[in-house]
């Protein structure tokens, strides 16, 4: 069974945002994977920075829909996203300077972030951009 298993619940609705979603814990796991198998320093730099990168495009699809859709909750919103890539902004400095900082406990809270921020914020702006016309 995979670290962060995608279930029908995390669902919000719009397939766009699904396939995104399903892509960015299919990252989770792949860096959960290489921790797993003790994969090198340079191998999780990459991969912490492919996250990153794919977390960023994300955001700012969602961000850009709210625009679209006049999404009231954009900001606050949008500050949540914002502290996230902060996060791993920060795990990546640290990689940098060769701290052993990848390891379960990063790994948990990116799951938990994750999915609370999907089961929570995401979805409520789905219930609402949705009958806007949301697809
Ligand atoms: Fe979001
Ligand atoms: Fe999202």
């Amino acid at each position: 069974m995979a670290f962060f298993e995608w279930t029908p619940r995390l669902s919000v609705g719009i397939d766009s945002v699904d396939r995104q979603h399903r892509l960015l814990i299919n990252y989770i796991n792949e860096l959960d994977d290489a921790v797993a198998q003790g994969r090198g320093s340079a191998v999780l730099k990459g991969m912490l920075e492919r996250l990153r990168n794919y977390t960023r495009v994300h955001f700012a699809y969602e961000e850009a829909m709210f625009q679209v859709y006049r999404y009231e909750e954009a900001n606050d919103h949008a500050h949540a996203h914002h502290a996230f890539v902060g996060m791993i902004e920060d795990c990546e400095r640290r990689h940098a300077r060769g701290e052993n900082n990848v390891g379960d406990e990063l790994l948990k809270y990116l799951k938990s972030w994750l999915s609370d921020h999907i089961l929570i914020e995401d979805k409520t702006y789905a219930e609402v951009l949705i009958p806007r016309g949301a697809r």
